[in-house]
Formats: structure tokens, sequence, C-alpha cells
């Protein structure tokens, strides 16, 4: 089984983009031949700071590596070495109708949020098409936000294995994990980097016992009775704990006489516990300054000869060979 999945560099990874993406492709290394990248090429359509573009590609990676990805195990790359990947993506596009990117829910949302609507931004899908075609994904493992892309991209090799007769496509399928669900921020919207809500994954000390502490909760007093269900606190900490403690933290919010502050204290340790290994390999990692680079290069070499086996299938099915 193929497992391919990429990750944009666009900033800060938080505990939503753990739970809702990261885990799962973490936990896939182990179970098949996995392949995950850094889609610096999609994060051109959002990122268009040259300096800042290099920075949250180096982060990314060293997030990804120091919270157990593992090279030995899974090919990890950079989108933009494996330069079959846009003539891939220019092919897919003569074979994609225009009304199945207008339908995209993505799109229309980040053109709702002010995002230029320029021509890599609706076309984004097409090359996330041509990302998972390449190396013949069976399977996609993303957060549920994206498993439009991976229909369009089921489309797409439908339409260009039938128009040219032949089954130059692996048609793929996504994975999400249902009980990832959408992890709420500090507000109890959805935790996302560009609602300023999110609880980075790296964040430590002073700074994070400040963010945990912000978590918005109500003024009820210390004694009344709390619904768990509809408290921030509660809806972060579930995430983290067994299903007993889970339940005996439901119990207390019921019974009144908690503290929120002590949820909260909970929900810092909880968070260190989880996270504190991977903050102080990080540090070791980034000590070394071409670590990441021989990672990402060494990754790209395993990439490119499968990527030029399925271009030339595509280029010879369609008359360019
Ligand atoms: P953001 O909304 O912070 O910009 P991205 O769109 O870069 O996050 O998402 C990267 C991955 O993390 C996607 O697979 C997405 O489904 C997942 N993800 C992001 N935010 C959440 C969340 N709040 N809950 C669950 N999964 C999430
Ligand atoms: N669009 C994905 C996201 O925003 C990132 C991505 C790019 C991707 N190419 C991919 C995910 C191919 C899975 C497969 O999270």
């Amino acid at each position: 089984m193929r497992i391919l999945s990429g990750i944009q560099p666009s900033g800060k990874l938080h505990v939503g983009n753990y739970l809702g993406a990261m885990k799962q492709h973490l936990d896939l290394q182990d179970k098949g031949e996995a392949f995950y990248f850094i889609a610096d090429l999609h994060a051109l359509t959002t990122v268009k700071e040259p300096q800042a573009l290099r920075d949250h590609i180096r982060d990314v990676a060293l997030d990804y590596l120091a919270l157990g990805l593992d090279p030995q195990k899974c090919t990890f790359y950079r989108q933009s070495d494996i330069h079959q990947v846009p003539e891939l993506a220019w092919i897919l596009t003569t074979v994609t109708p225009m009304g199945l990117l207008e339908r995209c829910h993505s799109y229309k949302d980040k053109v709702a949020k002010g995002i230029p609507a320029d021509h890599g931004l609706f076309a984004y899908p097409v090359l996330m098409a041509a990302d998972i075609l390449i190396v013949d994904s069976n399977v996609v493992p993303v957060g549920k936000d994206q498993k439009q892309h991976v229909e369009v991209t089921r489309d797409i090799a439908g339409r260009f294995n039938n128009l040219y007769q032949s089954e130059v496509f692996v048609i793929p399928e996504d994975r999400i994990l249902p009980e990832a669900g959408v992890v709420p921020g500090i507000d109890g919207q959805k935790m996302s980097k560009s609602y300023g809500n999110a609880i980075d994954i790296f964040l430590e000390g002073k700074a994070l016992k400040e963010r945990v502490f912000s978590v918005v909760t109500d003024s009820a007093p210390v004694d009344a009775p709390k619904d768990p269900d509809s408290n921030n606190v509660f809806n972060l900490l579930k995430l983290f704990v067994s299903a007993e403690e889970q339940a005996e933290w439901r119990d207390r919010f019921l019974a009144g006489g908690l503290k929120y502050s002590d949820a909260k204290k909970r929900l810092l340790q909880v968070l260190d516990e989880t996270f504190g290994p991977a903050r102080e390999r990080r540090k070791e990692l980034a000590k070394d300054k071409d670590y990441v680079e021989g990672v990402l290069r060494a990754g790209a070499a395993r990439v490119e000869p499968i990527a030029a086996t399925t271009l030339a299938r595509a280029r010879r099915a369609c008359g360019i060979d």
C-alpha cells in the first residue's frame, strides 16, 4: 500500500494540525510505503514573502522530524524538488473541467477570507492531484477539509484513464480519522493559523502557560454545576486524556465545585507530557544546519525515478513521447 500526504509550509503547526493530520501520518509510517512532502509550490498561493517561505519549509520539516517522522521508514521530500510534478499538473489541467474546480469549497473559502483569486489558487487541486498520482498513491491521509480535493483527484485520474483508454493512474482513496473531528481553538472556533486562536505544538514554558490560561471560559461561580460539552477547556483536555480520566473530569464539571484553573493546569500538563520530548528533540535537530536539507534531498532522490516513470506513462498515453 502506498500512502501519500503533503503539508503546506504556511506557518507554525498547531495542536489541530497534529490531531487532525500529523498523528495519522506518523502512525501510518509503519503500515505501508509512506511518502510525505512539504508542499512549497502550494504554499506559494498564500505565502508571498521569500524569507518567510524558506523559514516555514525548514520549520515544518523540523517539526515533523522532531515529532517522530522517521526518514528511514518513509520518504520525506520537498515538492519543488520533483520537477515532474508541475509537468504532470499541466497535463492534468487539460482534462479538468472548470466546473469541477469552481465547486471546490477550499477555493471559495480562501477567496471569502480575502486571499486574491489568482490562477494558482484556483488550480490548487490540480497540482494536488499531480502530487498524489505521480507516486501511484493508494491512500491519502488528510483532515476532513481536504476530502473534496481527493475526490477531485479521483475524478481527474478517471477522466484521463478513460479518455486515453489506459490505466495510467491508480485511483486513490482518502483516509480521515473520524475521531479527530475539528479541534477547537482557545475561543471554541476551529483551531486555525489564520484565526489567531491556535495553540502551537512547540510553544513552551511561560508562553504556553499564558496561552492555555487564555482559553475562553464563562464566569460561572466555582460552586455551580458546569456543562462540560460546551466548555473549551474540557473539549481540548478530552483529546489528550484516557477515557477514564475524561469521565472523571466530566463528573467534576457536572458536580460543581470545579475551578476552571484546575482543568487548565491539567491541560497544560498533558500538553507538556505529549509534546515535551519532541520539543527537546527539535532543539537537538536544529543544531545541525545541514540535517534537514540532507533528509529532503535523499527523499527527493528516492521519489524522482518513480515520478519519472509515471510521467513517462502519462506522456506516452497522450501522445507526447
Ligand atoms: P490551518 O487551518 O491552521 O491553516 P491547514 O489548512 O494548513 O491548517 O491544515 C493542515 C492539516 O491540518 C489539514 O489536513 C487539516 O485538515 C488539519 N487541520 C487543521 N486545523 C485543524 C483542526 N482545527 N482540527 C482538525 N484538523 C485540522
Ligand atoms: N492541500 C493540503 C493541505 O492544505 C496539502 C497538500 C498538497 C496535500 N498536496 C497534497 C495533501 C497531496 C495530501 C496530498 O493540507
